[in-house]
């Protein structure tokens, strides 16, 4: 085998090239969430002409948040990058990946560390609704304040990126069901990204997801045979 590789950027814009005669993405008429999971695709090539309205991004993101979050606090934080400028200053720092500056938007979801300050707000929520007593209400909330407020910051961290990545997932699904497509990013530098969008310090990058009007299907994967990943009951 050769031992060549590849730079970071080549690497991440290969896929491109390997789609050279590819089609539109497919524009799904049956939406049944099975169809929509499958046929999602990561696409990397966008019709810049075309913009996803505010109200549209929101639906999606209202959709999105209905995604489960640890104690349900929802740390989740979105960035929407949708001026030329903004996603012009972008590029380089995401590798030069077409998408970014291509795609209707790029969204930036983030993971708040603090995101365990919200409790009283969120379950108060659920006793003004008739849902829980105010007695249990607090109970939570000193629970959840005194066990999240004294976990290490990887911890944080790591609920973070947990509903981080579940809230990206159902963007994602979400945006394919509306005949939209999206390819989730990480390869992009975090600390020029959080120095130069200006991220508050208790926020973390979980990953950019470019969504717009696809104008050239993903590249279909492979995936591993699913009996090489599941194992039942014990490893
Ligand atoms: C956390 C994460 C980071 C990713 N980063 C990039 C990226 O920076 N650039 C890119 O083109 N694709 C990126 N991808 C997309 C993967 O390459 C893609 O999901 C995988 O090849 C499977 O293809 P599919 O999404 O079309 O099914 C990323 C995916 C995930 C989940």
């Amino acid at each position: 085998m050769s031992q060549k590789t590849m730079s970071k950027e080549e690497y991440l814009n290969k896929a491109k090239d390997l789609n050279k005669d590819a089609g539109a993405p497919k524009v799904l008429e049956d939406t049944d969430f099975f169809t929509v999971a499958k046929e999602r695709r990561s696409v990397r090539q966008y019709d810049p002409t075309v913009k996803i309205s505010e109200e549209e991004i929101r639906e999606l993101l209202e959709v999105a948040t209905q995604a489960p979050s640890s104690s349900n606090l929802q740390p989740w934080r979105f960035l929407v990058i949708q001026d030329q400028a903004a996603k012009d200053e972008l590029l380089p720092i995401a590798n030069n990946q077409q998408q970014v500056v291509e795609a209707s938007a790029v969204i930036a979801v983030l993971g708040d560390r603090e995101g365990y300050k919200n409790a009283e707000r969120i379950f108060g929520e659920l006793v003004e609704m008739g849902r829980m007593t105010e007695e249990l209400k607090n109970t939570y909330v000193n629970s959840i304040t005194q066990g999240y407020g004294s976990f290490p910051a990887e911890r944080l961290s790591k609920i973070a990126m947990i509903d981080g990545g579940l809230v990206s997932m159902q963007l994602m699904l979400a945006a394919k069901a509306k005949g939209y497509d999206t390819v989730p990013m990480g390869g992009f530098d975090q600390e020029k990204f959080v120095e130069a969008f200006r991220v508050p310090e208790n926020f973390e990058p979980v990953m950019l997801i470019a969504l717009g009007k696809g104008a050239k299907a993903g590249f279909e994967k492979s995936r591993l045979p699913l009996d090489e990943v599941l194992q039942w009951n014990k490893y």
